[in-house]
């Protein structure tokens, strides 16, 4: 009798009773009203705080990589909207250099390919690219897991987030998804000034902008997310040393040559330097490319070819200025500076 007191007292203090044990929470993914449809199928990967825990926690880590080092935010930091700030081309292990710029990640649920050529068609199947890239993280995916199920931290935590509580590829995919999925950008400047949120209202330079990027740009900047996600070839000079095909290079036929993802051009005044090889240090220079440096190159998209022969988007330089001071308003300060995205 007297032992059974001693263990109700012990039970009520350390939580013997079953039901107490924690459960994994599911995380409500909250979707802007001026956005599409998610593209992701959610039902297929359910957001919880575990995974996104441990997907956030494989992101920043560096021992996944054959040098120890280089984590998936070595070339996606958050205060550059997840781009490898002052890189033209990204490098990894050895630092041994790529040929494209590393890419935002941001509003992932909303894409249906990634990658400048769209290498992947699936967000989930995305992490064997720079895992097993040599100039990116040079590792197998075997061996990443073999680190995982060697690592005490990982073993507990796959046992949280996952029902089956597997180390294994689709677990470790599936995390990672869920804390990219997660990575909203839909509170800029323009957001709220769109959604009519509180007092937000543009400057008459900010609405000029925005009339002339609508005129001049939506065509493939399109919806709220700034890309039709298509592949297009927008008439960037070939450079020959390494004449990147692009889109071809996945699916191999020739009308896909030069063509590129539109990308979305969210929180683009930190993303420089940009284009898919990072040819161009500002947003000065990228409107002087549209207005003027243009070339007709193979499957040079029609958009950009005049009715009078001329090639590209007349731009004087005022107007290229306030296209400027509207694309900033995309600004998104509460996505940089998340704490729930930082390491
Ligand atoms: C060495 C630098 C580097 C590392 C490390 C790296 N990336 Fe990237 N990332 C890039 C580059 C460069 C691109 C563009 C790739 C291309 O077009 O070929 C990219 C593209 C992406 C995209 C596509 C975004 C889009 O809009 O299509 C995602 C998602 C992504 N990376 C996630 C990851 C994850 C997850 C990891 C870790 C497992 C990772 N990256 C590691 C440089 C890197
Ligand atoms: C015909 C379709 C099309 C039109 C019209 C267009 N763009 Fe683009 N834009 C693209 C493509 C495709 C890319 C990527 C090209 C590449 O890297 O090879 C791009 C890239 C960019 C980038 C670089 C973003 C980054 O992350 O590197 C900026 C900035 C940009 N465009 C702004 C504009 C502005 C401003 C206008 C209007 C003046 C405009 N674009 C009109 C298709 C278009």
């Amino acid at each position: 009798m007297k032992y059974l007191g001693i263990l109700l007292v012990v039970c009520s203090f350390f939580s013997c009773k079953k039901e107490d044990v924690y459960t994994n929470v599911e995380l409500v993914f909250e979707q802007p009203s001026n956005f599409p449809e998610p593209h992701y199928d959610l039902s297929t990967n359910p957001l919880t705080e575990k995974g996104f825990e441990l997907g956030k926690k494989l992101f920043y880590d560096g021992s996944l990589a054959a040098d120890g080092v280089v984590s998936c935010a070595f070339c996606h930091q958050q205060q550059f909207a997840f781009t490898h700030h002052g890189h033209r081309f990204s490098h990894g292990v050895e630092d041994r250099e790529g040929k494209r710029n590393s890419q935002p990640i941001q509003n992932m649920a909303y894409q249906k390919q990634f990658s400048w050529d769209g290498a992947a068609f699936h967000l989930d199947l995305f992490p064997i690219i720079p895992i097993t890239n040599p100039v990116e993280m040079d590792e197998t995916v075997t061996d990443v897991i073999q680190k995982l199920k060697d690592n005490e931290e990982y073993r507990e935590l796959f046992g949280l987030a996952f029902d089956d509580g597997q180390i294994n590829v689709e677990n470790t995919f599936k995390a990672m998804s869920q804390f990219m999925i997660m990575m909203v950008s839909a509170n800029s400047k323009y957001d709220k000034y769109v959604r009519g949120e509180g007092a937000v209202s543009f400057t008459s330079q900010e609405q000029r902008g925005l009339e002339l990027f609508k005129n001049k740009c939506s065509t493939c900047h399109t919806s709220d997310l700034f890309t039709d996600d298509a592949f297009r070839n927008n008439g960037l000079s070939i450079d020959p040393n390494i004449n990147d095909l692009g889109r071809m290079t996945v699916t191999l036929i020739e009308t896909d040559k030069y063509k590129f993802k539109v990308p979305s051009l969210r929180n683009v005044e930190v993303t420089g330097p940009y284009m898919h090889d990072g040819r161009f240090g500002s947003l000065k220079s990228v409107l002087d490319f549209y207005s003027t440096g243009v070339r007709e190159t193979e499957n040079l998209d029609p958009l950009l070819k005049n009715t009078d022969g001329t090639l590209g988007i007349p731009l004087n330089e005022q107007e290229k200025g306030d296209i400027i001071v509207f694309l900033k308003t995309l600004t998104d300060n509460e996505f940089l500076t998340d704490e729930r995205f930082a390491e």
